[in-house]
């Protein structure tokens, strides 16, 4: 990251900042993490845009209230809401934050799709990616950071389980291997942390994994 702590705001800021997506099962943990990212984020002075997938926009809570607490919805219906919240997302918060120069944490991103419309839904990775394209415009996350814990530990930890987290056991261990896989394929952009473990030990990695 081209970014050095206390360097000045100025020059070129989007150089010095990152659309940085936390993934996961279930259950992993994201939200408790991204709050404690943010924390870290702004204390180092960055201007951080928490945001979450799906929402984070009107169209887009409306999605999510249909997306995992409304009626039966099918595969590609599915697929297509999640990526209709996502093009909205994309220009209407997470493209302006980093085009100011704002960090955006990102609480799941594309890549949930890839994993669970995609490998969990047998729509095709492929399939998948291609539809959310043209909403993205080449806008992918530059991190992300895969919050790694068994289907179990995930189940175990779902306080209230939505549609989709409680379609079960077979569901999200094929998300999480598909998750799995991802990472393997994009050991460039994908750090997988064990989050298994106590929130501080969690915590510290995925601020390594930001690299200030
Ligand atoms: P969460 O934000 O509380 O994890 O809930 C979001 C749910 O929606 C979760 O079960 C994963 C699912 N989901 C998808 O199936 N595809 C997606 O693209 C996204 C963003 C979420």
């Amino acid at each position: 990251m081209v970014f050095s702590p206390g360097e000045p705001a100025t020059g070129n800021r989007t150089e010095m900042c990152r659309y940085i997506a936390l993934e996961g099962i279930d259950g992993a943990g994201k939200t408790s993490i991204q709050a404690a990212l943010r924390e870290r984020l702004e204390s180092v002075g960055i201007e951080v845009v928490a945001v979450r997938e799906p929402g984070g926009t009107l169209l887009g809570e409306s999605l999510r209230r249909v997306l995992l607490d409304g009626p039966p919805v099918s595969p590609w219906a599915e697929a297509l809401m999640f990526a209709a919240d996502r093009a909205q997302l994309m220009a209407d918060v997470v493209r302006p934050a980093l085009e100011r120069g704002a960090c955006v944490v990102s609480d799941r991103s594309v890549y949930s799709s890839l994993a669970y419309q995609g490998a969990g839904r047998a729509l095709g990775i492929d399939r998948v990616r291609r539809i959310n394209e043209p909403g993205l415009a080449g806008r992918w996350p530059d991190l992300v950071i895969l919050l790694a814990v068994s289907t179990r530990t995930g189940l175990a930890r779902q306080r209230q389980a939505d549609r989709i987290g409680s379609s079960g056991h077979a569901l999200l261990s094929t998300v999480a291997e598909a998750f799995d896989t991802l990472a393997r394929q994009n050991p460039d952009r994908f750090v997988v942390v064990d989050a298994e473990r106590p929130r501080s030990l969690v915590v510290e990695d995925v601020w390594e994994a930001v690299g200030l």
